[in-house]
């Protein structure tokens, strides 16, 4: 399905061909994979009945995105640092193993790590808060390192192999735009970097897709409190990923150590706000 779906330029590249014999394999794709070409409205409410939901852990955060992380989507979580991104993501990773009436999908995570800041400790800690085993959750998370963009796109065709061998039905990208901004710098690189991520964000969709799986990224940006006019939640540096997530979920730090979540993108929930906390046990409300 994912060759069946791409272009002729990309394969051609990617696969070190030229553009007529990648033509060739893709129609072959086609034929192979039922790329189906229109659905009647009934159908896709059939496919979507497919859609799971991952818990927070926060029933607050859950009902502001319709009941929890939902699959074949992309999560964005975006917010200034500390404001409790990797902590969700963490949280998720554990509760992806639970059984689908505990709020989980019964499945493994693929983590892409571009900043060092996965720790196998804090799952133990949240694991063993909901009675789980820590060392069979452990097992659960399928680890990798991103050391420059590159890399990290590249991590999604591992993410694909692993899919073969493990149940995978969480994909998490933190930080999914840290090397981007480190790497391409300036204007004039502006146009290149949006083109990287869009087609990372498109492979990441496709993860999605073809193994009904949650994913989620994030994106650190600063807070603008003194903002005279405009959104006070736009991130600085420009919407890099906004419109391909299929979910954008604002984070801010607030008093007493409260975290508020605010959805400021969906297809089909209205914008509105949750309030959680990050305890040692994990997010609760
Ligand atoms: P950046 O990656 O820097 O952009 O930030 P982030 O949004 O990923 O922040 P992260 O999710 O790492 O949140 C860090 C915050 O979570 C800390 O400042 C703490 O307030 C909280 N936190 C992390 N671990 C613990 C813990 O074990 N116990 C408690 N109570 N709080 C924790
Ligand atoms: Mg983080």
């Amino acid at each position: 399905m994912a060759i069946a779906v791409t272009s002729p330029q990309m394969l051609a590249d990617a696969a070190e061909l030229g553009q007529s014999s990648a033509q060739k394999i893709i129609l072959a794709a086609q034929d192979a994979a039922d790329v189906g070409g229109f659905e009647t409205a009934d159908e896709v409410l059939e496919r979507r009945k497919l859609i799971g939901r991952i818990t927070s852990g926060s029933k607050a955060l859950d009902e502001l995105l319709g009941g929890g992380f939902e699959s074949q989507a992309i999560i964005e979580l975006y917010g200034e640092f500390g404001s409790g991104k990797t902590q969700i993501a963490h949280q998720l990773a554990v509760n992806v193993t639970r059984p689908e009436d505990e709020g989980g999908l019964e499945g493994e995570t693929v983590w892409i790590d571009t900043e060092n800041t996965f720790r196998p400790s804090r799952i133990s800690q949240m694991a063993s808060a909901l009675e789980l085993e820590p060392s069979k959750v452990l097992k659960t998370i399928h680890v990798a390192r991103a050391f420059n963009s590159h890399h990290q796109m590249l991590l999604v065709d591992e993410a694909l192999k692993e899919a073969e061998k493990f149940p995978i039905k969480l994909l998490v990208v933190d930080s999914m735009t840290g090397h981007f901004r480190a790497e391409y710098i300036g204007r004039g690189a502006l146009a290149e970097r949006q083109q990287l991520l869009n087609k990372h964000m498109h492979a990441l969709l496709r993860f999605g897709d073809v193994h009904n799986a949650v994913i989620c990224v994030t994106n650190q940006v600063l807070a603008k409190p003194d903002a005279f006019f405009g959104d006070p939640t736009r991130p600085i540096g420009g919407h890099i990923v906004g419109h391909t997530a299929t979910f954008r979920v604002y984070l801010r730090k607030s008093k007493g150590g409260k975290r508020i979540a605010r959805l400021t993108d969906s297809p089909n929930l209205p914008e509105g706000e949750a309030v959680f906390i990050v305890t040692g046990d994990g997010i609760i409300d």
